[in-house]
């Protein structure tokens, strides 16, 4: 059996916050501690380009979540830890597969539809109003990410799969016209990695602007829990956890253990207000040490740099050899 190749990108737009934590950087940084597996990490800052940020708030992202991840315990000896931006052969195998990428294919990417639908929505005349070819191509981008370094395993959220079946169906076209070359990836979906609910109690998002973020100063992180939406029961009135915001994040924080207790506690009818300040207390203690070392590193960006750097020449012994392999099989090559 081959050995399995997970890899998995994050888009620098935003400030980690815990929903990302819980769904992603723990998760990852766990499955990253089998050492019979090899783990890719990436900060995907050419795809925030989709997203048409500022330039300001992309760079400042690329240092939030590499700092994160490292503040954190990811451990860069084993994982491959880069910047894709820092990988040149990606840009140029993302157009190498444009070659092989169906316009209809890319037509029919979720992202693009919604754009479109909400063009045809607000009576546009145009469908493609204000849509970039960055947002149209954005999955053979991602493609090539995820086949630049033979993936097999893809963890991603649900809304990223079809992107993942893109890059497979990519990858079979360009083995079918030039020969087995590609490797065929596979999208893996956490069943049981939480998603958690937000200040508002929809889908913990930066695009709904209800997040927590992971390493907020300690005044801040308590001012948003205290905002958390609960529901009107008084004091000493029996409380379900069921759909309960606040139980969800203590339990995504919480041994086995504490949950329990809480689980008593809101039979017991605890107050929201006492239940809040324990959520706070209990997230600020557990993310202490990781903070201390997240806010040494956001003032030391070359020490993050450093990281980077020596991720993308490990991650470039790979790619720089696979590349050229990858040229050769379509005839862009040397004379003679
Ligand atoms: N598009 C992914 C997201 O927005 C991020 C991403 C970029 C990615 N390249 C990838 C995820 C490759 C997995 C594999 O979440």
């Amino acid at each position: 059996m081959t050995q399995d190749v997970y890899l998995t990108g994050i888009t620098t737009t935003g400030t980690p916050h815990i929903g990302n934590y819980v769904g992603a950087i723990r998760p990852g940084i766990e499955a990253s501690k089998d050492l019979d597996t090899k783990h890719f990490y990436f900060l995907a800052d050419y795809h925030s380009l989709a997203k048409s940020e500022d330039p300001d708030k992309i760079a400042q992202s690329t240092l939030e979540i590499a700092a994160a991840w490292m503040a954190l315990g990811l451990d860069t000896e084993h994982a491959y830890f880069y910047r894709q931006s820092d990988i040149p052969e990606i840009p140029e195998l993302t157009w190498i597969l444009h070659g092989m990428t169906a316009k209809g294919l890319m037509n029919r990417a979720h992202s693009y539809k919604a754009s479109v639908q909400a063009n045809v929505e607000s009576g546009n005349k145009d469908p493609d109003k204000g849509v970039m070819m960055a947002l149209f191509s954005y999955p053979i981008l991602m493609a090539a990410d995820i086949l630049m370094f033979k993936s097999t395993k893809v963890p991603v959220g649900q809304d990223q799969k079809q992107h993942v079946e893109m890059a497979r169906d990519i990858a079979q076209r360009f083995n079918h016209n030039y020969g087995e070359t590609l490797v065929l990836p596979e999208a893996v979906i956490g069943e049981d990695t939480a998603v958690l609910k937000g200040l508002d109690g929809r889908k913990m998002s930066k695009s709904y602007n209800n997040t927590i973020p992971l390493f907020a100063p300690e005044k801040r992180l308590r001012k948003l829990i205290m905002k958390i939406k609960t529901n009107s029961l008084e004091p000493g009135e029996p409380k379900e956890t069921e759909g309960s915001t606040l139980y969800d994040i203590y339990k995504a924080f919480a041994t086995p253990g504490e949950t329990a207790e809480v689980e008593k506690a809101f039979a017991d009818g605890i107050a929201w207000g006492q239940m809040k300040q324990q959520l706070f207390e209990y997230i600020n203690e557990h993310m202490r040490p990781a903070r201390d070392e997240y806010d040494r590193l956001i003032a030391n960006p070359a020490v993050v740099e450093a990281e980077l750097k020596k991720g993308a020449e490990r991650a470039r012994e790979l790619s720089v050899p696979y590349l050229a392999q990858i040229r050769d099989a379509i005839g862009i090559k040397k004379l003679g």
